[in-house]
């Protein structure tokens, strides 16, 4: 790809993900993150070629004018965009995906002193609200989400939000928590996704709550058994597991002698 589409994807990201953006040219005189934008690249081509001061110094007059701290030794995929910026550090073996957002206030930092990776890995599509820092070279999975002021310590599944300090999983991806009603649904008999997103039934949904919990109930109530048996306290319980009990063949059998 051309220098010149890079920098003009580049430009045309920020009014996808900016509403306060008016043109082009206010794009390119007035963005600290897209001048710290296109000075990284630059930097980072430097780096490649092994000028490595001059890459460094490149990224420390960005920072000068920018507020923005990008080494010179990370890698930045497309689209990327830096909001306002100020406060922003990005270490030296940061990877960041495609379509990548980041508030102000953003710390990609390492949490050791050792050589090698120890900055986080950033996939497509997250974004990382302001002034949350993310430590450590953990992975936070694709259209992955970041509360501002959070502190990520722990790697995040592809599509979460994750929250506070230390940061946990507020939402999980929709698709997800939506396969796992299904799989149990199914084995049930239950049959709630006749109806659609766009058209709630408050009965299929309150069936779908009660499942989620029995999901988790269950899940707690296996992780509690496998520790007593470590401790040699109980016996293996044959409980018929929710997802593989033939309630489809039980249900079958009724009907058929109803007719
Ligand atoms: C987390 C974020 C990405 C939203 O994700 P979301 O998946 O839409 O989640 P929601 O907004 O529905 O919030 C989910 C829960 O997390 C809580 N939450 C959201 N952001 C939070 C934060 N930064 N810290 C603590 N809790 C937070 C919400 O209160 C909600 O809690 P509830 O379920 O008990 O009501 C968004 O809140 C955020 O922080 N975006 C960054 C925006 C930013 O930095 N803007 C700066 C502009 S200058």
């Amino acid at each position: 790809m051309r220098v010149i589409d890079l920098i003009k994807e580049d430009i045309a990201s920020v009014f996808e993900r900016d509403p306060a953006a008016r043109n082009a040219f206010e794009v390119l005189t007035c963005y600290p993150g897209i001048h710290a934008l296109l000075n990284h690249r630059f930097a980072h081509w430097l780096w490649q070629k092994q000028f490595k001061w001059l890459a460094r110094f490149v990224s420390h007059m960005s920072r000068w004018m920018t507020g923005i701290e990008i080494h010179p030794g990370a890698t930045i995929g497309r689209r990327f965009f830096i909001d306002h910026g100020m406060g922003v550090v990005i270490g030296e073996t940061a990877e960041i995906g495609d379509d990548v957002t980041l508030y102000h206030g953003v710390t990609l930092g390492g949490t050791s002193w050792n050589a090698g990776k120890r900055h986080p890995t950033l996939e497509s599509g997250v974004v990382v609200g302001a002034g949350a820092k993310v430590l450590g070279p953990i992975v936070i999975g694709a259209e992955g989400r970041v509360g501002s002021n959070s502190v990520v310590v722990k790697a995040v599944e592809p599509g979460c939000t994750v929250v506070g300090i230390p940061a946990r999983v507020v939402r999980q991806p929709a698709d997800v928590q939506e396969q796992r009603r299904e799989a149990i649904a199914k084995t049930m008999g239950f049959d709630a996704y006749g109806t659609t997103k766009d058209m709630p039934d408050p009965v299929a949904q309150a069936i779908n709550r009660i499942l989620d919990h029995v999901h988790k109930m269950e899940e707690r109530s296996e992780t509690m058994c496998k520790a007593i048996q470590t401790l040699g306290e109980a016996e293996d319980l044959d409980i018929p597991c929710l997802d593989t009990y033939d309630i489809d063949a039980a249900r079958r059998k009724d009907e058929e002698s109803m007719i």
